[in-house]
This record gives C-alpha cells, structure tokens and sequence, in this order.
C-alpha cells in the first residue's frame, strides 16, 4: 500500500512563523512535524510515500528530506496546483501517483500515538470503499464530526465544523481510500469557505453505503495551533521512546 501526506496547508493559525516557513517543518519534539507522519506510515510497512506541498516551501521539503534516504523510505513530491483549495482538492494531485490501488492518506500536522499497523489490516479486508479513524475530543466544533448510529455502527453523515456537535468525536486526518475518491473529488463542490472539503468526499462514500470507521485508542492533536502546537511537543518529549527516527 502506498501513503499520501498533505502538507501543502498554508498554515495560518500559525501565523507570523508560517508566513516564511511551513507548519509541517516546525519542531515537534526533536523532528520538524513532517517526520512524525513519515515515520508513521515507515513503521507500519508504508515506504512509497506522496508529499503534496505548496510551490513556496517545495525547495525546503527537499532539502531537508530529498528523496527520503536518511529516513529509509522512498519519498515523491507534488504541488498543490491552487494554493488554499481545500484538502480534498491536494489529495487530487496523488490520482496518478496511485492510479488504482488503495492507499492511506495521512493529513501532515496529525500527530498520534497508536501504531497504523492494525487499521490498515482492517482496511485490507475491506472489500472497497473508504475507512475513517474517530477520536473522541473535548471540544469537537472545530472538526469535522460524525453523526453516529450506535446500532448498526455506523456513521450516518459528517458536519464539518457544527456549532452544535451530534457527537463528541472528530474525523482525524488518517483516512483510508480506494480509488474511487478520485472520482468523488470530481463531484464536490467548493464549501462556503470556498474549499473542497474532505467531508463533502466522505460524504459521498456514506452514501454509497462505503465508509467505515475504527476509533484511535490513544492520543491524538491536529497541532495546526499555537496551542496544540505545545500540547503535540508535550505529548512527544512525555513519550520520548517513540523517536526513532532511523
Ligand atoms: C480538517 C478536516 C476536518 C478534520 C481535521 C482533522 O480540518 O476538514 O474534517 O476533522 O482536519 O485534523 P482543518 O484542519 O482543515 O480545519
């Protein structure tokens, strides 16, 4: 299986730091954020690794991770062709990359703890369709949220960023998908913040009967803020066995 990860994100709940620098370099822990998604996806077997970058930072990525030999994976590089369409509008630019496989997509500024390794075993046995991971979070309005039936298991819609949330879980950036996200891409429309939102993509798997999900067991930060930023460089130095960058 091949990985994605999405880093062309303009980062500017980061802001004045991202305005030279992209959120996926800054330091978490020892490592700039970049390394923790790569060394996710090393450590569960994913070596033939997809970056989708931005033109601006593009020349730091490679410099500092070229083709990904100091990391023993082998790591490809692609431009977001429009800066700040959305994330389903980067993962577009994986479709020849992946042609007809499934992959895993890992949104580059989700830091975890729990090892890939068991949710692409369950993804494997998935016959198609898309696979999400849940986390259960304090405050869930700033994600995208799941509307949940305890019954059959299954998530009935996503709302992104709901005032009111139908569940205390988030959508994590760790999505699994066949290669018909392509085409579900194809027939979303830009949001009113005029992005193509991911949700809208797993939307569409739900409605085709086609997205499961599996819950994240341990920690999990979207450390695209200042203060999730600190918390993510907390959980890491707490947990600092988990570097092994090599
Ligand atoms: C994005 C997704 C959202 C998801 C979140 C996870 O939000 O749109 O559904 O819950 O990543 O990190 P964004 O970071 O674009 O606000």
């Amino acid at each position: 299986m091949k990985g994605v990860i999405l880093a062309a994100g303009t980062g500017s709940r980061l802001a004045p730091v991202t305005n030279i620098i992209s959120k996926h370099l800054l330091p978490v822990g020892p490592y700039p954020m970049i390394y923790w998604s790569i060394i996710k996806l090393r450590d569960a077997g994913i070596k033939d690794i997809l970056i989708i970058v931005n033109k601006k930072h593009l020349g730091s990525f490679i410099e500092l991770l070229g083709e990904g030999e100091d990391l023993n994976v082998t790591l490809k590089y692609k431009l977001q062709q429009s800066e700040g369409k959305g994330i389903a509008d980067a993962l577009m630019a994986a479709n020849k990359f992946i042609k007809d496989e499934k992959f895993i997509v890992l949104l580059g500024d989700n830091i975890f703890e729990d090892s890939l390794i068991p949710y692409i075993k369950t993804f494997q046995e998935q016959e198609k369709g898309a696979k999400v991971l849940l986390k259960k979070v304090e405050d869930s309005r700033q994600y995208g949220v799941p509307i949940l039936d305890e019954n059959s298991k299954k998530i009935m819609a996503i709302i992104e960023k709901p005032d009111k949330p139908p569940s205390p879980y988030c959508v994590t950036g760790v999505y699994f998908y066949d290669q018909e996200v392509f085409n579900y891409i194809k027939d979303i429309s830009p949001s009113s913040r005029n992005e193509l939102e991911i949700t809208d993509v797993n939307n569409l798997y739900i409605q085709n009967n086609s997205l499961q999900y599996d819950l994240l067991e341990g920690w999990w930060i979207d450390a695209g803020t200042h203060a999730s930023l600190f918390q993510a460089n907390q959980e890491i130095y707490k947990n600092i066995n988990m570097v092994n960058a090599k």
